[in-house]
Parts: structure tokens; sequence; C-alpha cells
């Protein structure tokens, strides 16, 4: 109105008579009409994790023997599918560390100091954690850090209804990379979980790295829960890691189906497979020297990529040949 932004409409505190949709508020910066707006800010998911995705991406599939961090495979779909992995009948870590902590439970709740902080690492859904949560009642907060924001913010409300004397504080963020925790949990004693068997996705020089830093953000004399898969025959693994159903090879493959979509890649899906295979010597699912992107739940074998990349200058790179 005159060349000037006004606020129409009235509220609360507009005088008797004004409060109607044609009453317009010229000076509404004053705020006499107690109105105010709030405008959401994009999480920092979009343009960080994007760039960073990128550089991980371009690095990884341009090396000889190609791999991708497999923090990577946990967008809303690869977090969905993560979870339907869990309930297949050939996939036994879930329902047996689920058994475990059952058993475990009252022991390791006897050992968590008065008015902890739980903090779990890569946390999903944290259906684990309520069996902990459930033993040790003097758990005064839970503080789950997790790389998937769809995974940790549906956890978290679950859990507040679940727990409401319990403080809830989802940490979106890296765990091999953790930022310290919120100012009031620093005074406060700190118990670590990483269940899942999650450990061994890092090589040993990785692991050694992800418990220095662990034990940097729980702090001396912490305690600290792991849960770690014992070997099994070769035949249970692998196809614990390559389902009848197609899940697993549905979750690996997102990830390409993710690269597609974010980093504009050109990826035909339907020249890759999956296959899981255990390697003994190293004693992990993967197989190092094909030409393969070495995931987390084994891996894509490279049948034939020609897949090109977006590079941040908008410049289109191929960035793996065909093996
Ligand atoms: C194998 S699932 C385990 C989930 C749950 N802890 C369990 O035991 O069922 C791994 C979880 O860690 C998260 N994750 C994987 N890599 C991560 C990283 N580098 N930083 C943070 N979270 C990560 C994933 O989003 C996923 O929720």
């Amino acid at each position: 109105m005159v060349n000037k932004i006004v606020l129409r409409g009235g509220s609360g505190s507009a005088a008797p008579g004004l409060s109607r949709a044609t009453y317009r508020a010229l000076h509404f910066h004053r705020r006499w009409q107690g109105a105010g707006a709030r405008l959401p800010k994009d999480a920092p998911v979009a343009g960080g994790d994007v760039a960073a995705f990128r550089t991980d991406v371009l690095e990884g599939l341009s090396r000889p023997h190609k791999a991708l961090p497999s923090k990577w495979l946990y967008d809303r779909a690869g977090s969905a599918l993560f979870e339907e992995i869990c309930e297949l009948p050939e996939y036994y870590p879930t329902r047996t560390e689920l058994t475990i902590l059952e058993k475990a439970a009252p022991g390791l709740a006897a050992t968590i100091p008065d008015g902890a902080v739980l903090v779990e690492f890569g946390s999903g859904s944290s259906r684990k954690t309520r069996l902990l949560l459930d033993a040790a009642r003097q758990l005064a907060a839970y503080a789950p850090i997790d790389i998937s924001q769809d995974a940790l913010a549906a956890a978290a409300a679950t859990l507040r209804q679940a727990y409401p004397r319990l403080e809830v504080t989802p940490l979106r963020g890296d765990f091999t990379h953790p930022t310290p925790l919120p100012e009031p949990y620093s005074d406060m004693p700190r118990v670590g979980f990483f269940p899942g068997s999650t450990i061994g996705n890092f090589t040993p020089p990785e692991a050694e790295d992800f418990l220095r830093r662990a034990r940097g953000l729980l702090g001396e004399g912490s305690l600290f829960v792991v849960g770690v898969d014992l070997r099994k025959d070769a035949q249970v693994l692998e196809a614990a890691y390559d389902d009848a159903q197609g899940v697993t090879a549905a979750f690996d493959l997102n990830l390409l189906t993710r690269i597609n979509r974010e980093l504009h890649g050109s990826f035909a899906l339907e020249n890759f497979r999956h296959r899981a295979i255990w390697d003994a010597e190293k004693s992990r699912i993967e197989r190092p020297g094909v030409s393969a992107m070495a995931l987390e739940r084994g891996f894509i074998h490279w049948k034939s990529l020609s897949g090109k990349l977006a590079t941040s200058d908008g410049a289109s790179r191929r960035c793996a040949t065909l093996q």
C-alpha cells in the first residue's frame, strides 16, 4: 500500500474493530499487532552433504578398486530398506542381538551411573536401545548420532513419547568425526552404545581411529557397549547379505539411484548386480581385487560401468571406466 509493505489482518492485540481481514498495519515491524513470522531454514543436510557426497563419489569411483563410504547408503529409502533387511529370515544379526541384549540389559544397567547420558553411534530406529532404556531407568538423557535425518527424527519422536522423562537430543552427523556433545551433557556421566556389529564395517585402522574418537567424545573411564558379530559359515553370512527376496540388493543399488538423483549421475541400474562374498582372510563380507564397490552389506559388481557425474563446477566427468 502506497509503496509500502503492509501487514493485512488483525490479531488478538489489535484494537477492537480493527481485527478484520481488510485492516492494514503499516509499521508492522514494530509489532503492534504482536505478529511475526518464522521461516524454516534448510537443514544442513542439503548443501553441505551434497558437496561431501560428490567428493566421496568422485574420489571413491576413480580408484582402481572402487569403494564408497557406507554412510551414503542411508538416505530416506536406504534407511527404510535397512529396516526391511532387519526382518528378513536370512538376516540373523538383528534378531540375535536383540535376544542377547534382552538377557544382558539388567547386568549392563547395573553398571550405568545415575543421571548418565546414553550416546549411541548409528542409532537407526533405536529399536535395540529401548532394551537398555527399559532396564536403566536411571539414564537421564539419550543422544543418538546418525547420518540419516529421517531415521533420527522418527526414532526421537517415538522415544520422546515412550520415555517422557528422558531428555532426547538427536545429533545428526558422521559418527566417525563426532562433534562435541551439547553443553549440559559434558558434566554428566556418559555411556556409549554401538550395536549392530557396525564396527565390522571399518578396516582395523579405521576401527582404531573410531574408538579413539569415541573415547574422546565419551571421556576417560566411560562405559562403552559394543555389539560385535562372530564368524559364521560363509553360506550363512553370504545369505544374510544377499537375501532371496533381493532386499539387500535393493539397499545397495539404491546408492546408485541416490547418485543419479542427487549428483545427476547416469548409472543404468540394470547394468549392475549385487553380490556378497565372504573374505575369510579379512573376516569381512566383500571381495577386494574385483572391480567392486565394497559396501557395508556386500558389494556391487561393476559389470559395466560407464557412469558420469556432474562435478561441482557443473562440468561432467567420467568417474569410472569399464572394467
Ligand atoms: C547397520 S545400521 C545399525 C542400526 C542400529 N544401530 C542397529 O543396530 O540396528 C547403521 C546405522 O548407522 C548409521 N550410519 C552409518 N554410517 C554412519 C556414519 N558414518 N555416521 C553416522 N551414522 C552412520 C546409518 O544411518 C544406520 O542408521
